[in-house]
């Protein structure tokens, strides 16, 4: 048997869904350049589960149907608000209310594909609901009831501060969350495929892919980066406080990737986006502080930043909290999950590897009282 550590180069299935090829990042076909131009994050995601781009009637039913099941249980209101909301982090209550979701919904055992497709568009939409409810129920506020005259990157924002984004930052959250929609077999959709690959409910699947998601060296990196930007006060305090966590060994969040070795295509977008939005808003500090540490660590290590990198400028200047910039990205990569997991239905097989053992030879059993 021959391992690779962390899987790296193994082909573990056959996908249609998004393509890295030659550092470009393609959905179905089409670029992330383009769609990140051009379309909504609604038409992604109708193309992401449907392998196609809506018509102009396909994408009003698909946006209204989303509209209508962005409210969420009362239950699920009340859970949050029992849960802690200190010292807590909202990536671990987005996991508990998904799967709560799951336990209130009485066809989330249904596996016909029809039904999951539906429950599919109901996580969707109700996940933004749950992301705002957390942020202001800890903050003593009333949850904001989602809107359905708003598209879904401008009622994320409503909901989560209780009034109406700019049509710049809507436009640009929209965009962002495009770029986040799916990126091939990621840690957090290789979860969730192997999860559902047991035939597991969809809900099982989404909510083990939040918890993949979590972790610092995959979607938690963009809220680490922040805490970085928020320890270097100035540009020319980036260069000691680069250089002594590279000395110390530490990773730096946001730079390297697995695939990408000569950059993410999702960061050249994200850098530009950052750009303009900072320049927009007159607060061009945090864009400034970033290309410089990225010019840093490119002249240092050789690395280049991935898409977490200027995820936290543009998250920050949208006036999103820290901790929520993970639950963002597990927003907007639900609908990646959930073609995967549709994909994995539609031919599926048990997901089920080796390992090859490297422990104690075979030995006698040894009864407690002679050990
Ligand atoms: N800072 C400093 N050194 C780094 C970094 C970094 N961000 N990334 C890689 N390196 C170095 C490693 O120390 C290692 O050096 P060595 O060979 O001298 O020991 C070498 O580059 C290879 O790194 P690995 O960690 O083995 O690469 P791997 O492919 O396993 O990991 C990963 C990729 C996890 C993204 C890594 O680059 C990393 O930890 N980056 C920081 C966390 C991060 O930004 N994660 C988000 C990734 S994108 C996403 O998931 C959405």
């Amino acid at each position: 048997m021959t391992t690779t550590k962390g899987l790296e180069g193994i082909v573990a299935t056959t996908s249609a869904i998004s393509s890295i090829h030659n550092d470009v990042l393609t959905y179905r076909g089409y670029s992330i350049e383009d769609l990140a131009e051009q379309a909504t994050f609604e038409e992604v995601v109708y193309l992401l589960w449907n392998g196609e781009l809506p018509d102009a009637v396909q994408l009003r039913e698909f946006r209204s149907n989303l509209a209508n099941n962005a409210t969420v249980p009362d239950e699920i209101y009340d859970l949050i608000k029992a849960l802690p909301h200190q010292k807590v982090h909202p990536m671990a209550v987005l996991r508990t209310a998904v799967s709560a979701l799951g336990v209130l919904d009485e066809q989330a055992d249904d596996m016909d594909e029809k039904t999951n497709k539906q429950k599919a568009i109901r996580i969707q939409a109700k996940i933004s609901t749950i992301v705002t409810a957390f942020s202001r129920i800890r903050q003593g506020l009333e949850p904001v009831a989602p809107r359905k005259d708003l598209g879904f990157a401008a009622n994320f924002l409503y909901m989560l501060k209780g009034k109406e984004p700019s049509t710049v930052a809507a436009r640009t959250f929209d965009k962002a969350l495009i770029l986040h929609a799916d990126h091939e077999l990621n840690a957090s959709t290789f979860t969730a495929r192997v999860c559902v690959a047991t035939l597991s409910d969809i809900y099982s699947g989404v909510t083990a892919a939040i918890g993949a998601l979590k972790g610092p060296l995959h979607g938690g990196a963009n809220e680490q980066v922040m805490r970085m930007l928020d320890k270097i006060t100035s540009i020319s305090e980036a260069d000691f406080f680069i250089e002594d966590a590279l000395a110390k060994k530490q990773k730096i969040m946001g730079f390297g990737h697995r695939v990408y070795k000569n950059g993410d295509p999702r960061a050249r977008i994200q850098k530009k986006m950052a750009e303009e939005l900072t320049q927009d808003s007159g607060e061009e500090k945090l864009y400034l502080l970033s290309a410089h540490i990225e010019e840093l660590i490119r002249n240092r290590k050789g690395l280049l930043p991935n898409t977490d990198f200027y995820s936290a400028t543009i998250y920050h200047t949208l006036g999103i909290e820290t901790d929520l910039f993970t639950p963002v990205f597990a927003v907007s990569r639900t609908s990646g999950w959930v073609a995967h997991i549709l994909e994995q239905l539609g031919d599926n097989r048990l997901i089920r590897p080796r390992a090859e053992y490297n422990g104690q030879p075979y030995r006698a059993y040894v009864p407690v009282d002679a050990r």
